[in-house]
């Protein structure tokens, strides 16, 4: 569909919607990079009881919060329908029951007004989510993704064009995060207490020494988690006592230099200067540390987004819809939907 918005003669105010995992999210943001508001009901105390995401329950809570953040955004930015230039929304990757909900949102309320609709790539919006937080920002960068979906590495040359040089061939890095969490008993979503109890411990645990990968940019993290697991369990059958902090600790370096070293590998190696960090794993303060030190060494700029802007926001989704639209594409017609599984333009 072609482009039906000027971008250059006025202010462009996007409404987003984000639904494709466990929090129901909307926002407006000014020009692809002033949050008017982002707000975020977060379903993670219910899918705490059983551990992970709980997909049925997931799209249920959307249903019944989605009316509300979407009118709560719109107070917060103190603006009304007639204001909002373009309605952007997650059509995937994620959940396929929770986008729909958000999608299905997104087109009755474009259907309804008038609005343009755009579809945003969840992966597009962790990157913007940069854009937010540094408004000065602009591509060519290498990005690592990081959360609990996807772990890749992507060349970003442009505002809508990005290449992805590398990504796990197993595991996403949040999902290996979560499952140790998970069997080392915290509570979820457990990447954030594996960074925490790793500040007590020690990097001192040998664990058996995971997949050898060719030297390219992919990584891999399923040899790394069943290691600490079976770690875990054969001191468990022996009825050996281990200290939780030094697992965290151990198999935190290891993922965290799997990743570091690969990342400042793509920059070096395609001569970027610019690095950005994307996604929820992007919070992990021992890969902050990592990041920022061999950047300083490589005189590489490095940005992250805000915590706040890490894990899964509408901000984010406004934002890289603005882009799209600012390039006259991205425009979407009511055959919009919910895609559980899409690769990056
Ligand atoms: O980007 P995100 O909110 O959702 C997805 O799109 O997947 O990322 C969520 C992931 C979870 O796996 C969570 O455990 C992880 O990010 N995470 C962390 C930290 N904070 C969130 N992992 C390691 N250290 C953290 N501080
Ligand atoms: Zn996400």
């Amino acid at each position: 569909m072609e482009a039906a918005i000027k971008t250059e003669e006025k202010d462009v105010l996007i409404l987003a919607i984000e639904s494709s995992c466990d929090e129901t999210a909307a926002a407006v943001v000014k020009n692809g990079r002033t949050v008017l508001s982002n707000v975020i009901s977060s379903q993670i105390a219910l899918h705490t009881l059983y551990g992970g995401v709980v997909p049925e329950i997931a799209s249920r809570k959307h249903i019944e919060k989605i009316n509300q953040v979407i009118e709560e955004a719109l107070q917060e930015a103190d603006v009304t329908l007639e204001k909002i230039d373009a309605i952007a929304v997650t059509y995937g990757p994620g959940l396929v029951g929770a986008l729909l909900v958000g999608v299905s949102a997104a087109k009755a309320i474009s259907f309804s007004t008038g609005i343009p609709l755009v579809g945003v790539h969840h992966i597009e919006g962790h990157i913007s989510a940069n854009y937010l937080s540094h408004k000065s920002l602009e591509p060519p960068f290498v990005c690592l993704m990081v959360s609990g979906g996807h772990t890749a590495i992507l060349e970003i040359d442009d505002y809508i064009s990005q290449k992805m040089i590398g990504s796990t061939i197993d595991d996403a890095v949040g999902e290996a995060f979560d499952k140790v969490a998970r069997v080392l008993g915290l509570p979820y979503p457990g990447g954030v207490e594996v960074d925490r109890l790793a500040k007590d411990g020690e990097n001192n645990i040998e664990f058996i020494k995971h997949k050898i990968l060719p030297d390219n940019y992919n990584f891999s993290f399923s040899g790394i988690k069943t290691a600490v697991i079976n770690y875990l369990n054969t001191k468990k059958q022996k009825g050996i006592e281990v200290k939780k902090e030094d697992v965290c600790a151990s198999f935190q370096t290891l993922v965290v230099e799997e990743l570091c070293s690969k990342t400042i590998k793509a920059c070096l190696e395609k001569g970027f200067k610019k690095l950005v960090v994307a996604g929820g794993v992007g919070a992990n303060s021992f890969l902050k540390k990592r990041l920022s030190e061999e950047c300083e060494k490589h005189s590489i700029q490095l940005f992250h987004p805000e915590l706040k802007l890490c894990t899964d926001n509408a901000g984010m989704i406004a934002s890289a819809g603005y882009f799209y639209i600012r390039k006259g594409k991205g425009l979407s017609d009511l055959n919009l939907t919910a895609k559980p599984v899409v690769g990056l333009n």
